[in-house]
């Protein structure tokens, strides 16, 4: 301390140092870069003034290498809490400007200590990822520090929210903490993750790509599905995470917050009785019948750009959270496969893991068939969305809008496996396969004999479509609660939400159940 100034000059002076990072000369770089820097984005993050800093004067304890003479204050990652939207929220931000945001052993304990904070006082943990990865010079401590966000992430999942934004590098092991959270972010441009380069995938494999098109946020949002929104800036990728949050509890222990109730939940949706063409085979998009049942037709679409024949997302009815979970005919005629079927699992999970109601549209030809699909475990893939819906105890409104076939039946949140209140349009088929199959296969022999096989097939898939193709004979078995007119649909949904308001249902104790992974 220096001796000639008091203990508050003192103190101003080294919070300037911290501030300061590793020099303006960084910060500048950084900013050239296309990036803001660590405070910067938490300013816009969290409510205005509302950030509170914690450990700004923590510094390393490497000795090698050099680094004894270079410690910076806070050590490259900014921690604290503050508000958003008026609720307590964590978060720590890498600061690359400081050893490239590297990551040793006081960092990794400054991230701990706010993730323990988080679960003890039950309030969402953010995350942004702008960081070199492991600190070189402080090897295995630095290892040691991951592993120990690594166990946090898995103790606090279902516990509290963790979402994660990656604003710049995000590489090696350091993928697995974002990847255990709930939700990733990434910035268009100036944002990668992947586990390991384009240099070393080169000598490995010889194959050439380029870091945007190996690990960007195209790639993530599109081919693997690894993150759930792409922006074009830093600052949209913040307000998003604001937004989402809006949908979100604190913790598994709370109810999502009451949005704005000024759309009258009662309000006739008029335009969806006109939107499903009748023709089995014409596509529509699902999103024009969830929008106009959704409070004020808004919809936070969640992995929008993957595996598009199953949309996921969040809105609200009546105020009240729901999760949206959709087979989209517009792609795919709605088809259930690998990517759908995980995509759609790993949202109802999320949504039962935090009291988010569940609202599933049906409108699904069965499971896409084809050699790579089996290659590839459908049958195991498959088997987590139906895992996942048997397994929610959240409460469940499922809505067949028209097509219902085969085991998509089943695994689509059915009555069967504990859906609560089941609609159906009018024209709703409920079958174990449409009609042109099933009369191909069970009147084969007749067909081959009949002396007009055309007119013949015609009058059975006509009979068939009269006995099977239709809601009510599963309405009288009780496995659809009412037929409903569709214009009538957010009406029913709000009812049905409000008759479930206190549902309550249990698994049996277990350690936990064996989701097929
Ligand atoms: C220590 C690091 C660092 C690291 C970057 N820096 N990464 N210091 N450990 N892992 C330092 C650089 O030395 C440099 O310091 C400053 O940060 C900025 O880095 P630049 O290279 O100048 O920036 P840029 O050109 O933008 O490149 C950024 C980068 C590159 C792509 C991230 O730095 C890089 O490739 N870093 C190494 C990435 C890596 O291999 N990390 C280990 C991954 S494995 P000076 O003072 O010179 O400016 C891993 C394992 C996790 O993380 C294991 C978990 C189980």
């Amino acid at each position: 301390m220096g001796a000639d100034r008091d203990p508050i000059e003192e103190l101003e002076h080294r919070t300037g140092e911290a501030l300061l990072g590793e020099g303006q000369e960084r910060i500048d770089k950084q900013h050239q870069a296309g990036k803001m820097t660590a405070r910067e984005r938490l300013a816009i993050l969290m409510d205005e003034g509302s950030f509170t800093e914690l450990d700004r004067f923590v510094t390393h304890r490497c000795a090698d290498f050099g680094m004894a003479e270079r410690k910076v204050p806070g050590d490259g990652v900014v921690t604290g809490f503050g508000r958003i939207n008026g609720r307590l929220t964590f978060a720590f931000s890498q600061d690359f400007t400081v050893f490239g945001g590297s990551l040793g052993e006081a960092y990794a304990a400054k991230v701990c200590k706010i993730m323990d904070q988080a679960h003890k006082n039950g309030a969402p943990c953010i995350g942004l990822n702008d960081s070199g990865g492991a600190r070189i010079q402080e090897g295995v401590e630095s290892l040691a520090g991951y592993a120990d966000i690594f166990l946090r992430n898995v103790l606090v999942s279902g516990v509290i929210p963790q979402i994660s934004a990656i604003m710049g590098p995000c590489a090696g092991g350091a993928v697995y903490s974002p990847a255990m959270t709930d939700f990733i972010l990434m910035v268009k441009g100036t944002s990668s993750l992947f586990v390991t380069g384009p240099d070393v995938i080169r000598a490995v494999t010889h194959e050439e790509v380029t870091k945007e098109e190996l690990g960007g946020a195209v790639t993530h949002t599109t081919t693997s599905g690894v993150a759930h929104f792409a922006t074009d800036t830093e600052e949209e990728t913040l307000l998003l995470i604001r937004e989402l949050l809006g949908y979100l509890p604190q913790n598994n222990l709370e109810d999502p917050p009451l949005g704005p109730t000024d759309d009258d939940p009662l309000r006739l949706a008029k335009e969806l009785d006109g939107i499903v063409p009748l023709n089995a085979n014409q596509p529509y998009d699902m999103r024009d019948v969830i929008r106009p049942i959704l409070d004020h037709g808004v919809l936070l679409e969640v992995q929008e750009h993957y595996a598009a024949n199953m949309v996921v997302g969040f809105g609200r009815i009546g105020g009240r959270s729901v999760g949206l979970v959709a087979n989209q005919p517009a792609v795919l005629a709605g088809v259930l496969d690998i990517n759908a079927s995980v995509k759609a699992a790993r949202f109802v999970r999320f949504c039962d893991a935090f009291n988010i109601p569940l609202i599933t549209f049906v409108d699904v030809p069965g499971f896409l068939p084809g050699v790579d699909q089996e290659y590839g475990g459908i049958i195991r893939q498959g088997a987590k969305l139906l895992y996942a819906f048997c397994e929610a105890t959240v409460p469940k409104i499922t809505i067949i809008t028209r097509k219902a076939y085969g085991g998509a039946y089943d695994v689509m949140s059915s009555k069967h496996i504990r859906g609560d209140m089941n609609f159906a349009f009018p024209w709703a088929e409920i079958a174990v396969m449409g009609p042109e199959g099933a009369v191909n296969i069970i009147f084969r022999k007749e067909l081959a004999a009949a002396a007009d096989p055309e007119a013949e097939r015609a009058r059975l898939v006509q009979e068939y479509r009269e006995r099977f193709a239709n809601p009510y004979s599963a309405a009288g078995r009780g496995y659809i609660d009412e037929v409903i007119v569709p214009s009538r649909t957010r009406q029913k949904i709000f009812t049905a939400l409000e008759m479930l308001r206190d549902k309550r249902d249990t698994n049996p104790p277990k350690k936990h159940g064996n989701i097929p992974l």
